[in-house]
């Protein structure tokens, strides 16, 4: 039987504009008692249903919606699992993702805690593909239940309904439970573990196939997909390094004389780097990329994969304030795309300061008539935030910048705009203008300050 949550009066309005969490205080009763990651039907205070989804009385996020349709009596039972992740796998193809993309995520995807990264690549003349699983929530993990067979089935049905002709042999599944989130739903944080291998695969140095920026091809990239950051790559930028690619593609007057630099900071494996170069090689342009990272394991991959597609590549490893001090103006693009600095609202102030810091660097080295490609990936660092401090940034250097492009998430990290959580990701790239004598104002809190610690090896 279906357990049956109330809110308190008023309190179903956010859930009803489409926002998937409620809290404890919310809810008219107590949710104690409940098996955490059980079925709940959320209603408001007068009976009415609202949502459908999983409760969990150990979490802040007591509530988490999975279906707001009144008809789907069980959204967590298997069928409708399987049928919700072959949707979402189905809408990637629509978007016109090819080999690797994200395929579940979490709750654009209406399935709140779980996250499949699906990695396609080639070894020994087999294509393989890996599904990288983040389980998150005590909700997913019960409904998935033992991953194995749950990923069989789902592999299956994909093969049926023409998803895929990656058979289920060639298939494998990573569950990348590593993450320190799962402890506020009461689940322990695991080793990386995979529950289903490919026979003479090697996962920790994987090629993986992605689209191409602009092109019908598609860029190999070797990464680590057992020990690698996250579930061992990062796909969220594609759409922003597509814009930038035709942006670079329409510049006549890219250097001819000389390689063009790009800048890659905190560059993880090299996606911007080793796509950028395949896009300016194409236009016939030589191409010298620095790559700042403080993973060495992470620079080695990025230098492998810029290298792959035709660029000389110079790496330094360390924190990427002090490699910026040591470097001089004289890129044509410069990429900073640094970890989240802002984890939690307390992270705030000094995420700023980073934030201010880095980008204050960025456009330091940067060309007149180059790019600063300018992103943060903290979703509570909200984009006026970061546009101010980048405008803040391009006055400490008196420089003329305008803003060209605009992006976040890739479409296959599909948003909600009831939850704007999920729109995590902000890029502004600028095209930079001459520079002039200004006066720099600077508003209270900009202090200086060290930049957050650095985020664990790849
Ligand atoms: C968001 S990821 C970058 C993703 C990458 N740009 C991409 O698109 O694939 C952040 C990267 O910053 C690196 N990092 C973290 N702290 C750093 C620091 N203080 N200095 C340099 N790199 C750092 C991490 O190793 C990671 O590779």
């Amino acid at each position: 039987m279906t357990v049956i949550w109330k809110l308190k009066k008023g309190a179903d309005r956010r859930p009803r504009s489409g926002h998937p969490w409620v809290y404890s205080h919310e809810l008219a009763q107590s949710p104690k008692g409940l098996v955490p990651g059980s079925l709940v039907e959320l209603q408001d205070d007068q009976g009415r249903f609202v949502a459908r989804g999983y409760g969990n009385p150990n979490s802040v996020i007591t509530f988490r919606a999975v279906s707001f349709d009144p008809k789907e009596w069980n959204p967590l039972e298997r069928k409708s699992m399987i049928h919700k992740i072959l949707e979402a796998w189905k809408s990637r193809l629509i978007l016109g993702f090819r080999e690797s993309f994200r395929m579940v995520f979490s709750e654009g995807d209406r399935l709140p805690g779980l996250i499949i990264d699906a990695y396609v690549g080639e070894q020994d003349g087999k294509r393989i593909r890996v599904f990288a699983t983040q389980i998150l929530t005590a909700g997913i993990q019960k409904a998935l239940g033992e991953a194995e067979t749950f990923f069989k089935e789902l592999v299956e049905e994909a093969i049926t309904k023409g998803l895929t002709d990656i058979s289920w042999e060639n298939s494998a599944v990573v569950l990348r439970n590593d993450v320190r989130s799962r402890q506020l739903e009461g689940l322990t944080e695991d080793l990386p573990r995979f529950v289903k291998s490919v026979r003479g695969a090697e996962f920790t140095d994987f090629p993986i196939r992605l689209n191409a920026a602009l092109d019908d091809g598609s860029v190999e990239m070797n990464c680590d997909l057992f020990g690698g950051q996250k579930t061992g790559f990062f796909l969220d930028q594609t759409a922003n390094i597509q814009a930038v690619v035709r942006v670079l593609d329409g510049n006549p007057f890219l250097p001819k004389d000389r390689p063009v630099r790009v800048l890659d900071l905190c560059c993880y494996v090299g996606h911007w780097s080793a796509q950028l170069t395949r896009a300016l090689r194409r236009n016939g342009h030589e191409v010298e990329v620095t790559q700042v990272d403080v993973s060495e394991k992470a620079l080695q991959f990025a230098k492998k994969n810029a290298e792959r597609q035709g660029a000389r590549v110079i790496t330094r490893q360390g924190d990427v304030m002090k490699v910026m001090m040591s470097l001089q103006k004289e890129y044509d693009v410069v990429i900073a795309d640094p970890p989240a600095f802002v984890k939690a609202k307390k992270d705030i102030p000094l995420g700023r300061h980073a934030y201010l810091k880095i980008n204050t660097q960025a456009f330091r080295v940067a060309n007149e008539g180059g790019l600063v490609v300018s992103c943060s990936c903290s979703g509570l660092f909200v984009e006026d935030d970061f546009r101010e401090v980048l405008a803040k940034a391009i006055r400490r250097n008196f420089l003329d910048a305008r803003c060209v492009l605009r992006g976040g998430p890739a479409p296959d990290h599909p948003g909600r705009l009831g939850f704007p959580d999920g729109m995590y990701l902000k890029m502004f790239t600028h095209l930079v203008g001459a520079q002039a004598v200004g006066t720099v104002v600077e508003t209270e809190g900009d202090g200086d300050g060290a930049l957050v610690e650095p985020d664990g090896d790849a």
